[in-house]
């Protein structure tokens, strides 16, 4: 729908433009919805859904918020607004200048600043949030950055997927989407498991934030089962036998620590390392 949405747009934009619009844009800057940008044409989020999107990576004021392709800052400014330290990436200089003026009339300029810059060529690297706007494609091409960034950082987009990364969450808002991302820890690998049940070799294979794979223990073993990763908690079964184990933890460096997990029955105690 936003393709077309986006084509639509792109087709208004270049019937307005000529004489009339570049009059106008000597006295001062106006933005078109469908406007040209570098790799996405400019259209704006609805603030409905911008309120949405910010509410599902549920930013406060301990978070780092980029918006790649910030418009006309509108992301960043109710992010400010909420107290995070928001920065927008934008490539068109006018409108970096618009979000800026935007920014001082809402009087968020301590904590809204705005980038004339290529998003392929940011480093995104303190950001806690990620929002964006834009297409699939270039997502797919922002894909492995951010799989790299820190676990736990919360990426919201609309309208548009990561391919075959599937969202940990949609929403709709006035008939149009948003999904949320949570960066997974790389937990991949072979792994030594102590717990109360007796000590297993795990084998975990990683697809984004699902987990499958085998335990091995001197006597059996079986499958992984309802394996998933969060950030930095990993919760899996290991199905040997007829017995279940839940394990429910927090991953640091190369160990996995169990998490307390009162009121479940999940492992308590429980360590893996790897191998
Ligand atoms: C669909 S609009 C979304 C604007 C805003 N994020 C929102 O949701 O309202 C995409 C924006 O990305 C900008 N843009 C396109 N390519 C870019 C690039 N390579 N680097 C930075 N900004 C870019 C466009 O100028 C446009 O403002």
């Amino acid at each position: 729908v936003l393709i077309r949405t986006l084509i639509t747009a792109t087709a208004l934009a270049v019937a307005t433009s000529g004489a009339f619009a570049q009059a106008q844009k000597a006295q001062e800057f106006t933005p078109q919805v469908g406007q040209a940008g570098k790799d996405v044409i400019w259209v704006p989020t609805p603030e409905a859904l911008v309120d949405r999107m910010l509410a599902m990576a549920k930013v406060t004021a301990n978070d780092i918020v980029y918006d790649l392709g910030s418009g006309d800052g509108r992301t960043v400014i109710k992010a400010a607004k909420l107290g995070a330290t928001a920065t927008g990436i934008e490539y068109n200089p006018d409108m970096v200048t618009l979000s800026q003026k935007n920014a001082q009339a809402q009087g968020v300029t301590g904590k809204a600043t705005f980038m004339k810059a290529d998003l392929f060529e940011t480093d995104l690297s303190k950001a806690t949030v990620i929002t964006m706007y834009l297409l699939p494609d270039i997502n797919l091409r922002l894909r492995p950055k951010i799989l790299d960034l820190r676990p736990g950082t919360r990426v919201v987009s609309h309208a548009f997927t990561m391919g075959d990364w599937e969202p940990d969450e949609r929403a709709e808002v006035e008939g149009r989407s948003a999904m949320l991302w949570i960066v997974p820890a790389k937990v991949g690998g072979n792994w030594t498991v102590k717990g109360p049940g007796g000590s297993y070799d795990v084998q975990l294979t990683q697809t984004y934030q699902k987990l499958t794979g085998t335990a091995r223990t001197g006597s059996g073993g079986g499958p992984i089962e309802d394996g998933k990763v969060n950030g930095e908690n990993v919760t899996f079964t290991i199905v040997d036998g007829g017995k279940r184990q839940r394990f429910v933890g927090k991953v640091a460096g190369g160990v996995i620590n169990g998490a307390l997990d009162a009121g479940s029955t999940a492992q308590t105690g429980w360590t893996a390392t790897r191998k």
